[in-house]
């Protein structure tokens, strides 16, 4: 885990050292938290790998305060994987991300704790 000015980057590694996942959280010092990136290597997914960095990813933050991330519209998959972890399409955030990507907004609430969910 590497922490600068464009906040905290982390990987995962398979047991030959390659890495196989990357995650990037930033603002644990700012107004706005964010996950900034989540991507696993296609040929290690569905084996928790990705949950895990979110995880890692989400515990270096605030939890008193609300985390966001943006995903594209069309990416249901990640979408279900993220309201897995606490995270709700927050209603109006629609937007297009450098002018062409239609992007949607998701939230962790303020004090969302994982062993209370529903
Ligand atoms: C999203 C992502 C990081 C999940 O990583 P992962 O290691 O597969 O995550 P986990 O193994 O912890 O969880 C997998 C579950 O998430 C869901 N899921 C995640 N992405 C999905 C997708 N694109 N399509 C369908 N389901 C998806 C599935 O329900 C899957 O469950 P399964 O194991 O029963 O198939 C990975 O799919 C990825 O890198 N996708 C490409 C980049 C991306 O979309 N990043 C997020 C948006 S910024």
């Amino acid at each position: 885990m590497v922490s600068g000015d464009q906040g905290t980057y982390m990987v995962a590694e398979c047991r030959n050292g390659d890495v196989i996942g990357v995650a990037v959280a930033q603002g644990a010092q700012a107004e706005r938290q964010s996950l900034k990136a989540l991507y696993v290597d296609a040929a290690f997914r569905s084996h928790g790998v990705g949950s895990a960095l979110a995880r890692t990813a989400l515990t270096g933050l605030d939890p008193a305060r609300p985390v966001d991330l943006e995903v594209a519209r069309f990416n249901r998959g990640a979408q279900r994987f993220y309201a897995r972890l606490g995270f709700q399409a927050v209603l109006g955030s629609d937007a297009l991300w450098r002018g062409v990507l239609p992007v949607v907004t998701m939230r962790r609430p303020a004090g969302w704790c994982e062993t209370l969910k529903p």
